[in-house]
Parts: C-alpha cells; structure tokens; sequence
C-alpha cells in the first residue's frame, strides 16, 4: 500500500470512530494469569527455556495488595451513588469510582455540562472522541447540531435562566474505546450515578436521545422509532423520547420527526410553566 492510500484508510478509520489501537472487550487487567505449567526437571545447558525469566510479583506482594483488592467503597456504585447529596458530589465519586474498565481507556470523565438549575434535563448515551478530550458531553459534531436544535426552541446549555437552560448528561460517563457500544455490565454501572443525579436535580422535564437512555430509564425495550415522540413517566418526572443526533447526522432526512418532538418538549415545557 502506499503511503497517501495508507494515509487514506487510516482518515476512513479515524472517520468511523476507530481512532485507538486497542481491543473491543475490556480486559481486567487485574486478574493475576493462571501459573504456568511446571518446568521439567532438567534441560540441557544453553536451552532458551534455561534464560533468566521476568519473575511476576505474588499476588500478596505489597505492591499487588492495592491493585488487586479495589476498596469496596470505591467499587459500589450504588453505595457511592447513594451517599451524594449534591450533583458535584456525583461528580467527585465518579473520579473515585473504580470498577469501570472504561476509566481505564478513556481520557477524562465526562459527567454533565450545562445549568445545574435549568428545568430541562437531556440525556444522551455515551461520550465520542471530542466529549472525552474536553470532558464534557456533546461537544463535537452531534453536540453541535443538538445546541442548534435546542436554540430553534429557545433553549440552550449557556443560558442562565432555569427555563431557558438544559443540563446534559449521559447513562455512560467514559468514552467506550473506539466508539463501541458499551456493554451491560458497564452501562449498569453507571447507572446509579445518573439515576442519583435524576433524584437530586429534580428536573421538569427529562429528553432521551437515543434508545440507550430511554430504554433504560423506561425499561422498554422497542426501538427508538417505535418509542420517540411518546412521553413517559420516570418516577413522576415526565419523559420524551427523541432520535439522537448522531443518528441524524447519518439520517438527515429523519430530522423531521426529531423537529416534531422538539416541538411538543417546547410546548409541554411552555404549557407546564403557566
Ligand atoms: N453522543 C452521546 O450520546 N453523548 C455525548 O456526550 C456525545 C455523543
């Protein structure tokens, strides 16, 4: 391959979020390999298998003790998630909790942007490339046609009006490497601290982008075609299911339905201010 076709296919690469070298599963690191097997009594002298070899620490060496027993506070989220009692708190557990293998990879924790009092509440799945450079969510190229979205209803993340401003988070708050789509085990975790966040921020309203948050908040598991544009309940907080941006980037033409939702949030966040 030559180098500007080269140059080309990594671009594509790049293009399509594929932009670490690294494993689609996450590996725990933690866990110490299975011993190998017994070396032979003897062998002749000079045999590569004679050469000194790296010896691996025991599993109760000191230096070991830290990493293979995580503090269990640090490793519950529901516990940690349980004993915040404002949204900065979340956020200083999130820099403590340690049981995610997505911190692991990901650059920054991205926990919330926006006014911590506005009454409207998004939230989306889970940061891209650009979220996890700045730590903050939507920011790059979804981010951009959300706040354009947002600002066409007379919302947006700067305002400082509770009424004309959004808080924005996400179910997941570390970027999946390469852009994969998170496990259950690793969106389960994080979903303690969003729900805590829910119950502390007591938003009027709440916008799920996309079917990772509406089908975890609602516990439905029909496509985001069949649930945007419905209002749900979430624990008395009314719900809306909408399309995610990054969806519409790729499905312009779907941005009609996503107008009609944006539509009815305007007039139900109008309506329920009088
Ligand atoms: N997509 C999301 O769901 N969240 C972000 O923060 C960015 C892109």
């Amino acid at each position: 391959m030559r180098a500007a076709e080269a140059a080309a296919a990594i671009e594509w690469l790049v293009e399509m979020g594929a932009d670490e070298i690294i494993g689609s599963t996450p590996v725990n690191r933690l866990v110490m390999p299975p011993p190998a097997p017994a070396a032979p009594a003897s062998r002749p002298a000079g045999s590569v298998l004679n050469r000194p070899t790296l010896v691996r620490p025991a599993a109760n060496a000191p230096e070991m003790r830290g990493a293979a027993q995580a503090s269990p506070g640090n490793s519950d989220a529901a516990a940690l998630a349980a004993q915040c009692a404002t949204l900065a708190d979340i956020e200083q557990a999130l820099l403590r909790f340690d049981a995610c293998p997505l911190k692991k990879t990901a650059t920054n924790l991205c926990f919330a942007d926006g006014n911590p009092q506005a009454q409207v509440m998004l939230i989306g799945e889970a940061p891209g490339r650009d979220e996890d450079i700045q730590g903050k969510p939507f920011v790059g190229r979804s981010g951009q046609l959300l706040d354009r979205m947002l600002t066409a209803i007379g919302l947006s993340r700067h305002a400082e009006s509770p009424e004309n401003s959004v808080y924005i988070s996400n179910v997941i708050f570390w970027r999946p490497p390469g852009n994969r789509t998170p496990t259950d085990q690793e969106t389960l975790m994080c979903l303690p601290f969003l729900r805590r966040a829910i119950e502390i921020k007591q938003p009027r309203l709440i916008v799920c982008l996309g079917a990772t948050p509406t089908q975890r908040l609602i516990g439905k598991s029909e496509g985001i075609l069949k649930l945007r544009g419905r209002w749900f309940d979430f624990g008395g907080i009314p719900l809306l299911a909408t399309l995610h941006p990054a969806y519409l980037l790729r499905q312009p033409a779907q941005k009609r339905l996503a107008w009609c939702d944006f539509l009815s949030l305007q007039q139900k966040h109008k309506a329920d201010a009088h």
